[in-house]
């Protein structure tokens, strides 16, 4: 049985999309959900759900590496064999992606390596682009650009705006991510795409 930590920063949508996928015939289990942000919704959903929570508030901290430093404690005592960046808003720095490389997942609001970074659905729709989307990927050191684990795209609509744009994407987050990590608990890296 796999042991999956999540990290979240705000409503935790994703981390519940990943834990109530996680079934009895799963192979990995959530045993963590981490937050940078102590009023992070996700983390009442998931003590909700009986799920061990950790809520630290990286603006306490003199340094990001000491931010980096309690977050791993608190990961590494839940031994977790994947970590899952599920709306997490807060840059790594290598030396803590290093601690957990070939382990750890992210999703990404675009269609990798279209628009890494923030705002991706404004630069979409600014673009012009017909559609868009959202990326799983393995962490590494360099931002929003490591292996693809998979993809899933929208149509983008006349009309779209960053909300509505935002909106359709999300929705399909919920769908990709959960069949990522069944997929990449099992052992197996072949690429989801959706639809
Ligand atoms: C959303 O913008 C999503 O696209 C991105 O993280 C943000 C919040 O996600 N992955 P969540 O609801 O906290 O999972």
């Amino acid at each position: 049985m796999k042991r999956v930590a999540i990290l979240i920063s705000g409503g935790g949508s994703n981390m519940l999309a990943l834990v109530r996928d996680m079934d009895e015939n799963h192979p990995a289990r959530p045993v963590l959900v981490a937050s940078n942000d102590p009023s992070a919704g996700g983390l009442a959903k998931a003590a909700a759900l009986n799920i061990p929570t950790a809520a630290l508030d990286h603006r306490t901290y003199p340094t990001r590496e000491a931010f980096e430093a309690d977050l791993a404690q608190h990961i590494d005592a839940a031994s977790p064999d994947i970590i899952c960046l599920a709306g997490f808003m807060r840059i790594l720095t290598p030396g803590f992606i290093r601690r957990y490389e070939g382990r750890m997942l992210n999703i990404h609001p675009s269609l990798l390596p279209k628009y890494p970074g923030l705002h991706t659905h404004a630069r979409a729709l600014a673009a012009g682009d017909r559609e868009a989307g959202c990326t799983v990927h393995e962490v590494t050191a360099d931002l929003d650009a490591g292996p693809i684990l998979g993809q899933a795209r929208v149509p983008v609509l006349p009309g779209d705006s960053e909300e509505t744009l935002a909106a359709r994407v999300l929705t399909m987050e919920h769908r990709l991510y959960p069949a990522v990590l069944r997929r990449f608990a099992a052992g197996d890296r072949t690429p989801v795409l959706l639809p």
